[in-house]
């Protein structure tokens, strides 16, 4: 049993740094940062972006990971420890990654296919027109690959926190941000010519990405940036689902708090920037602007035909790509899955062994419903923001869009009114490091964060229609 005073901690500063940094560092980052910063004018939101991650994502990043050290309690438990009666944020912060797990799944499973794919040099198959809708539509193929992504996942949580967590984090997440930086200078100097003979190089399209697009700019337009930017940066921080809680748990009284913050900002920001300066000129050179508009299928089916494209270097290409997604994905889910084995061990004082495999178990089934839901369950129903969604895209409608915000906007009532934002500042400045942005912080957490959440709240439920 895991319990108050044998708790483990991460080792060291470095170890909590890079498995926070592992989690924020996802699917949001590569995939869905490049495509939001090329629809909404480049350089415009790469500003909003940064503006917001310095403010409103630092304190709600700082509040979680001092809610879970002060409490050295997971997230279920954690908040009713902060005050009693609050119970219930606790419960909403673990069902959160309870529903997230099974889909990331089946996900990270896709991801893990064109990982192989590429590896076995097959990468000019998977740029035929219905590769991709006949992979996800096929009955077992997509649930295959969904189990070894979870017993990969579920294998490192079984070996805890130190063996699991910290020294995969520590091993994947170097080699990840190499990656990444190598994929984004080869994409930079890329250049191909059209039918039409016009030639585009990758230093064109990472001035898409990097110059603001100011043209057709309106008020409404404005607000849209700063909402989609609001919501990548919730999403990509993995922030309002107990994650950070359960992290936080394990830091060590004497580690500084506010060092680790800034550095777990730094590394997800520049992971996401990167994954635009790979992406973006790639996509540019070889589909024109039009390319930018692909939005989900960008990764899955824009991306392959580009990587055959650069002839046979393409498939050496797409396959380092795909892994570095696939090490993504992995510490993701490494971390979604924590935050609910950990709550299942301090609140019913389960073992972990036996809380990893309930935990795993219950994933496991409704991720092969969620596989089902392109095949013998579909079904088409179209969402309050208007996107048509099968089982996936409801579950993650309901997770990011409805019980997120509540998660954070609670957290910002009770950190910022009912206990009063003392109780984070003290912990984080226990170690004597006094947090720079004090001020800033406080007045967030009482009136801009609930402010600005329940704005994106009320826009992503379909109730505020006019921005
Ligand atoms: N933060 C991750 C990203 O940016 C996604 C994530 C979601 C991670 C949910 C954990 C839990 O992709």
């Amino acid at each position: 049993m895991e319990q108050k005073g044998s708790r483990n901690s991460f080792n060291g500063s470095i170890g909590f740094v890079l498995a926070a940094a592992g989690s924020a560092v996802g699917l949001g980052n590569i995939w869905r940062f490049p495509y939001l910063a090329a629809k909404d004018g480049g350089g415009l939101f790469l500003v909003v972006y940064l503006v917001l991650a310095l403010t409103f994502g630092f304190t709600l990043l700082t509040t979680e990971i001092a809610v879970g050290r002060k409490t050295k309690q997971s997230p279920l438990t954690a908040y009713s420890n902060i005050k009693k009666g609050w119970g219930w944020l606790g419960g909403f912060a673990c069902i959160v990654p309870m529903m997230i797990m099974p889909y990331y799944c089946v996900i990270g499973g896709w991801v893990l296919k064109y990982f192989l794919v590429f590896l076995t040099g097959h990468g000019q198959e998977a740029t035929a027109d219905d590769y991709f809708t006949g992979f996800i539509t096929n009955q077992t193929d997509s649930s295959v690959m969904m189990f070894i992504f979870l017993v990969i996942v579920a294998f490192v949580i079984y070996k805890g926190v130190n063996a699991g967590i910290e020294n995969i984090s520590k091993i994947m997440m170097p080699i990840l941000l190499i990656l990444v930086i190598g994929i984004a200078v080869f994409s930079l100097k890329l250049s191909f010519t059209a039918d039409d003979g016009t030639v585009r190089t990758g230093m064109e399209g990472f001035k898409i990405l990097v110059i603001p697009d100011f043209t057709d700019i309106t008020v409404k337009g404005f607000f849209t940036v700063v909402m989609d930017a609001m919501g990548q940066l919730f999403y990509s921080l993995s922030v309002a689902m107990g994650i950070m809680v359960a992290y936080g748990s394990y830091v060590k009284d004497d580690a500084s708090l506010a060092g680790a913050i800034n550095q777990i900002e730094i590394f997800d920001t520049a992971v996401a920037f990167l994954a635009g300066v790979m992406i973006i000129p790639a996509v540019y050179v070889f589909m024109g602007r039009d390319g930018m508009s692909a939005g989900p299928g960008l990764m899955f089916v824009s991306l392959p035909k580009i990587f055959v494209q650069m002839g046979k270097l393409g498939n050496i290409i797409g396959c380092i790509f795909f892994l570095m997604v696939l090490f993504a994905a992995i510490t993701s889910a490494v971390s979604i899955l924590e935050a609910v084995v950990s709550s299942f061990i301090d609140k019913f004082h389960m073992s972990r062994h036996n809380a990893t495999l309930l935990e795993s178990v219950i994933a496991l089934v409704l991720a092969v419903i969620v596989c089902l839901g392109y095949n013998k369950f579909y079904f088409e129903l179209t969402l309050p923001n208007g996107a048509v969604a099968q089982i996936l895209d409801i579950m993650d409608y309901v997770s990011n869009n409805v019980l997120m915000p509540i998660v954070a906007i609670g957290t910002c009532i009770l950190i910022g009114w009912v206990v009063g934002p003392k109780v984070v500042l003290d912990e984080v400045e226990k170690t004597g490091r006094k947090l720079i942005r004090r001020h800033l912080y406080i007045i967030m957490i009482k009136f801009v964060a609930p402010i600005l959440l329940a704005v994106l709240f009320l826009k992503s439920v379909g109730i505020l229609t006019f921005i």
